[in-house]
């Protein structure tokens, strides 16, 4: 299992705490010292250890260092003087001359007798002379206290190569040279030193287990929040009592705009506004029948009592192909299709439209849609609607006033009160189709119809004051939408 590095976090083990404890008095210490002031045995340090470097709040850190210690010679020479100080002695005591022969058979071995010799010989003082065919030691000088004798004085148990003065490295160079004086082995120490995390991490006394630690945070596979958003947009729609339609993204311009009565002179069917495919025509976008009564709508008013637009209806236009523009093109085909005289329907998709991507502004994004038909809806039905579905999306400060659309009458604009940003946002446009949108397609009762963004609403649930980092799938953020804001 994977342990959150939150520096309160971390579960500790007694055994831990006391080792961290004895760190921070004194850090780089090794197992057997942490054992020592902690009063564990060493292999339980050795365990804890273990735990403590994987939760990363120690390291090991092994030190090689020379260790010079005595052999067997050398042993004895710190019990009975090095040859040259037996020498010296033997000299002494003799009145300062002695036959050489004497030396071996009395004193020293004669690998001894050998170095002795040399060494009394290089600093002069002695002096070999033969005399009536034997040969003769004499004493001409004094041998003070040697730096090789003060070091070997020093080593009854050994010393790290570290600790020598510049002196006692020179005496111990010479010594090293002798055979059978000094050996040096390299050690290797473990040693253990706290990690910043190991210097700071709290030590909480008494429980072995911290029961309020915050857990190792778990990453599950789960839905975009547009989409969970989504999703919750419809239940509350569901629980209203509607139902779900869905249509085409791909739309001829008579659904997306003719059979609505949007002038084919309209700013927004121009290509700066609508993404058109090129070279695409669908071959008829409705019935010749309804294409006529549309036609006429658009001219003359026809036989709804309006004066249309008053301008000549050009059919080729209709059959150009678009990425729809707002989902009311889904919802005015079902009314074409079904002709209900009773609806509740809403939809929920993507839309598209040829806009500079901004903060609050996207080519592509997702509209929710709405109506009611029925013989005695009014325009306060769709107002207490909106309120109770907004007022279920947790937004309860909403305001209504007039707005305008080719395909209402009235129109109405909607705002919900955004309290962390103190202001108000504008979300659905809504009205009541216009005769000149409802009777060429055959529905006969008023048609209440709202309609808007939703990636507005997303970001007001979420805090988001840029509509495009929805889409930047940053995972830090993706991973810690709360469930249920
Ligand atoms: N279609 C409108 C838009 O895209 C919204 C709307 C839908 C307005 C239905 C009135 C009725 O903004």
């Amino acid at each position: 299992m994977e342990i959150d590095k939150a520096e309160s976090g971390i579960p500790l083990h007694k055994l831990e705490k006391q080792i961290l404890s004895v760190l921070r008095e004194k850090d780089g210490l090794n197992f057997a010292e942490i054992g020592a002031k902690a009063q564990i045995k060493v292999d339980q340090v050795r365990r804890a250890i273990e735990w403590l470097k994987t939760k990363g709040l120690v390291t090991e850190q092994t030190i090689k260092e020379g260790i010079i210690e005595l052999l067997e010679t050398g042993k004895g020479a710190s019990r009975n003087g090095l040859p040259e100080r037996r020498l010296h002695n033997f000299l002494r005591e003799r009145g300062g001359k002695v036959q050489l022969n004497e030396i071996t058979s009395k004193v020293l071995s004669s690998d001894e007798a050998s170095a002795a010799l040399g060494i009394a010989r290089g600093s002069k003082w002695i002096e070999i002379k033969k005399e009536n065919g034997h040969t003769f030691v004499h004493l001409r000088g004094e041998l003070s206290p040697t730096p090789e004798e003060e070091l070997i004085s020093t080593l009854s148990s050994p010393r790290r190569l570290s600790t020598l003065t510049n002196k006692e490295r020179i005496a111990y160079t010479s010594l090293a040279r002798r055979p059978g004086f000094v050996l040096e082995v390299t050690s290797k120490e473990v040693k253990i030193k706290l990690t910043k995390g190991g210097q700071s991490i709290l030590i909480e006394e008494g429980d072995e287990i911290n029961v309020t630690a915050p857990p190792p945070m778990i990453y599950s596979g789960r839905k975009h929040p547009l989409q969970s958003f989504m999703d919750e947009v419809k239940e509350i729609f569901v629980s209203l009592g509607f139902e779900e339609i869905v249509g085409p993204l791909v739309q001829s311009a008579f659904w997306n705009f003719d059979a609505l009565f949007t002038p084919q002179d309209h700013p927004a069917r121009e290509i700066q506004d609508t993404f058109y495919l090129r070279d695409l025509k669908v071959v008829s976008p409705a019935s010749p029948d309804l294409l006529d009564r549309v036609a006429s709508v658009h001219q003359d008013g026809g036989a709804t009592g309006s004066r249309g637009w008053g301008y000549r209806w050009n059919k080729d236009l209709t059959s150009r192909v678009v990425m729809r523009t707002h989902t009311t093109a889904v919802t005015v085909r079902y009314l074409a299709d079904k002709m209900p005289e009773e609806a509740r329907v809403f939809s929920v998709g993507r839309v598209f439209r040829n806009e500079k991507v901004t903060f609050k502004n996207l080519v592509e994004f997702h509209q929710i849609e709405g109506i009611t038909v029925g013989s005695r809806v009014t325009l306060r039905d769709i107002m207490g609607l909106l309120t109770r579905f907004y007022e279920r999306l947790g937004m309860k400060k909403v305001k209504f006033w007039p707005s305008f659309f080719p395909y209402t009458e009235p129109s109405l604009q909607s705002m919900v009160y955004n309290e962390k940003f103190s202001k108000w946002v504008e979300l659905c446009g809504m009205g009541i189709f216009r005769p000149e949108v409802t009777r060429p397609l055959g529905v006969k009762n008023p048609v209440l119809a709202w309609g808007g963004g939703l990636e507005r609403l997303v970001m007001l649930r979420y805090g988001l004051d840029d509509a495009r980092y929805l889409y930047e799938n940053d995972l830090e953020w993706l991973r810690g939408v709360p469930l249920c804001p």
